[in-house]
């Protein structure tokens, strides 16, 4: 198992154990695992989040195929809250400005372990616990697990559910990650020059109610994130949030709908960059969760190197699954139009949208022997065929001088927010939405039109004979 980045381990003491164990392994001759050493490098990690304990989970035997070394929970590992039925009348109304009850409510402490005993206990998901090359398996939370949709750090239920991810997860029952306010940690892989760092955030337990351009993290998780960002440097640092960071998707979905991110913190997002910026530690990209589909983002004006986002979700959770199948191809086409400033449609993709609404995870290579070193990231759907794609080079993740004009051209391709766009094109989503659903109700119109009159005439026909 690998060691929290926190804890020390001298590389002496470190190889002085890894021979013990070696040994260990090799005099027990029936242990048919790779190697499991926290000091082996590390090329392959896998990620994922919305799934639905409850539902069937057949992703895992391409994530199983995938051989990751380190798989990431995102958040939304189980669905802990309950929804109550979509309902305009009656005597419990959800929806609408006449509402009585909110839409969700949370589980008492005894359902949600017992959905997480159903998660943990998936045959797909006990596979990959099993696979040879597995060294860990590490998450986060977001809403759903954390207890509440959108809940933030007034939810009275956090410190229970702390325990239960964290028991979830096989964390020490020693370990400071039960005592601490949150659920975030870091981990260190790899020997030194082909190490990755971990940086797993709470978006959570500390987070000011949406709206309040307050805090996510918290003063407590900002000094933390702030040693580790000015700690002993790693080739690659995979900042893991369970909410999108670099793009902010309610600026063109609302005001129909809003979804959660950074953009809706803006004053907290800067601090994020300016963070990143300051620590000038080269090889950071952000992996995301949360809203049901996968993309790849990216900003290019918060610091000298593209900031990279890749978005997995979900497991099961995915938009195209809850429309019918006919409709499957609007999801895309809405993807297509909607206006996005950030998106990174230069990659390899499945659909023209460059977005992907069919149940998926993330895979991350690295391949440390080319040279320049190259990360292969993929959002890979249930058959483990990538839909999309893209190859960052290590060193396009270096702080550049900012004073040579070469290089800054080609890094400034994403830098308008999505919120600057001119209103009409910033509201597109909305006009197609609408049109869609007038072009729907006319549609049913003429059709009840035409099945009333010509029932009306064949029963006109049927009188007079
Ligand atoms: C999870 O799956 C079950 C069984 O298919 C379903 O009844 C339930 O509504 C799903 N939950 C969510 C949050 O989609
Ligand atoms: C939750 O845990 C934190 C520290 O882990 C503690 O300070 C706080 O008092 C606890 N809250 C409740 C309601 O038990
Ligand atoms: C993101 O969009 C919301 C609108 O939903 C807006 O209030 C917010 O300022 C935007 N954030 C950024 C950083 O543009």
């Amino acid at each position: 198992m690998a060691a929290p980045g926190s804890s020390s381990c001298s590389v002496q003491s470190c190889h002085r154990l890894l021979l013990v164990a070696f040994v260990a392994l090799c005099s027990a001759s029936s242990s048919s695992h790779g190697d499991r050493s926290p000091l082996s490098v590390v090329s392959r990690i896998a990620f994922g989040s919305c799934s639905n304990q409850s539902a069937p989970q057949p992703i895992w035997d391409a994530i199983v195929d995938f051989d990751p070394q380190v798989f990431v929970w995102l958040g939304d590992n189980i669905y802990g809250d309950n929804k109550r039925p979509f309902r305009v009348l009656g005597k419990e109304r959800t929806i609408g400005p006449w509402k009585n009850v909110p839409r969700f409510f949370p589980s008492t402490e005894q359902e949600m372990r017992r959905r997480y005993q159903l998660a943990k206990s998936n045959p797909g998901y006990s596979k990959l616990r099993q696979t040879a090359q597995l060294l860990q398996v590490i998450g986060t939370w977001d809403d759903h697990d954390y207890g509440l949709n959108d809940a933030g750090k007034e939810f009275s239920g956090k410190n229970t559910s702390q325990r239960l991810l964290l028991d979830f997860l096989d964390e020490a029952d020693d370990s400071p990650r039960r005592q601490q306010a949150g659920v975030y940690t870091s981990y260190l892989y790899g020997p030194k020059g082909k190490q990755v760092k971990v940086i797993l955030l709470d978006t959570r337990y500390h987070r000011d109610p949406l709206s309040s351009d307050g805090t996510i993290l918290g003063d407590s998780q900002w000094e933390w994130l702030e040693k580790e960002l000015n700690g002993p440097e790693s080739e690659i640092t995979i900042i893991v949030s369970s909410i999108q960071v670099i793009s902010n998707l309610s600026a063109t979905t609302g005001p129909l709908f809003h979804t959660e991110s950074w953009g809706r913190f803006p004053k907290e997002r800067e601090r994020l960059y300016k963070l990143i910026h300051d620590s000038k530690r080269s090889g950071i990209f952000f992996i995301s969760g949360d809203v049901h589909f996968g993309e790849i983002t990216r900003y290019d004006c918060g610091w000298q190197y593209p900031l990279y986002d890749i978005t997995s979700s979900g497991l099961t959770q995915a938009i195209e699954k809850v429309v019918p199948p006919f409709f499957a191809f609007a999801v895309r086409a809405i993807a297509w139009l909607t206006p996005t400033t950030m998106r990174v449609s230069s990659v390899k993709c499945r659909y023209k949208s460059c977005t992907y609404a069919q149940p998926n995870f993330g895979a991350i290579q690295i391949d440390w022997d080319v040279v320049p070193q190259k990360i292969k990231v993929e959002v890979r759907g249930i058959n483990g065929d990538p839909a999309i794609a893209v190859d960052i080079l290590l060193s396009d993740l270096q702080p550049r001088n900012t004073n040579t004009l070469e290089g800054a051209w080609q890094h400034r391709r994403h830098c308008s927010l999505e919120i600057d766009l001119p209103w009409f094109w910033r509201h597109s989503f909305a006009f197609t939405f609408l049109a869609l659903v007038s072009v729907l109700i006319i549609a049913f119109v003429l059709f009840a039109y035409t099945i009333v009159s010509v029932s009306k005439k064949f029963l006109r026909k049927f009188k007079i004979d």
